[in-house]
């Protein structure tokens, strides 16, 4: 499958949000990356579904929507009616993560699960074949501009392995300190799917940063 950057906007102008995501989807990237935080799960707060629904009024790109927040399943259904065709939940949170992979699916969006860096994959085995893709952080969730956790790179490998001798198909997203400078060699590694938020959101040109990225993951 070919390799995707999805910006991630928490890193973009919030006055002008219509305008920096046609820019990014002019600039050529594939998805739309949308953090959502509850000052619970994490110590910040972000956006909800209506500014999800407003998105999906300025992009056909699939919007990809992280959920970092206690009861996701509350606000599942939410997310999808206002336009999310991914749906990612961490597993830290999820007491009912069957139940959580399940509901998005029946809604009609993509499951996906998202794990911290300190969590082991162990936590996510036995679901695995529920979801479409699992998220992978590669920093600790909660804010924008951080630096990759190096230790992440094993967990790639490792959930790479697994995912090819059960013979899934499930993508593997990662979150958190992606830039020009290491995209190449994570993709060597196995990655689907790459979040970038300031390194994109923070570059003079977004299109020549997403060329770049694109070139290096081939
Ligand atoms: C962090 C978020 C990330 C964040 C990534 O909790 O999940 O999506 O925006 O930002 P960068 O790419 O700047 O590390
Ligand atoms: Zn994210």
């Amino acid at each position: 499958m070919k390799k995707l950057i999805a910006p991630s906007i928490l890193s973009a102008n919030f006055s002008k949000l219509g305008d920096e995501v046609r820019a990014v989807e002019a600039a050529g990237c594939d998805w739309i990356h949308v953090d959502v935080m509850d000052g619970h799960f994490v110590p910040n707060i972000t956006i909800g579904p209506l500014v999800v629904e407003a998105l999906r009024q300025v992009t056909k790109l699939p919007i990809d929507v992280h959920l970092m927040i206690e009861n996701p399943d509350k606000f599942i259904p939410d997310f999808i009616k206002a336009g999310a065709n991914w749906v990612s939940v961490h597993v830290e949170e999820g007491y009912h993560l069957d139940r959580s992979l399940n509901l998005i699916r029946d809604l009609g969006a993509h499951p996906s699960i998202a794990i911290n860096p300190a969590t082991p994959l162990s936590a996510i085995r036995s679901v695995l074949s529920l979801c479409d893709m699992v998220l992978l952080m590669t920093v600790n969730p909660g804010f924008g501009g951080q630096k990759f956790i190096s230790y992440c790179k094993d967990k790639i490998i490792e959930l790479k392995k697994e995912i090819t001798s059960k013979k899934l198909s499930t993508l593997i997203e990662i979150d958190g300190g992606v830039n020009t400078n290491n995209i190449g060699d994570l993709s060597g590694l196995g990655v689907d799917v790459f979040v970038a938020g300031s390194a994109i959101f923070g570059s003079a040109s977004y299109k020549k940063t997403i060329e770049e990225m694109k070139k290096s993951i081939g």
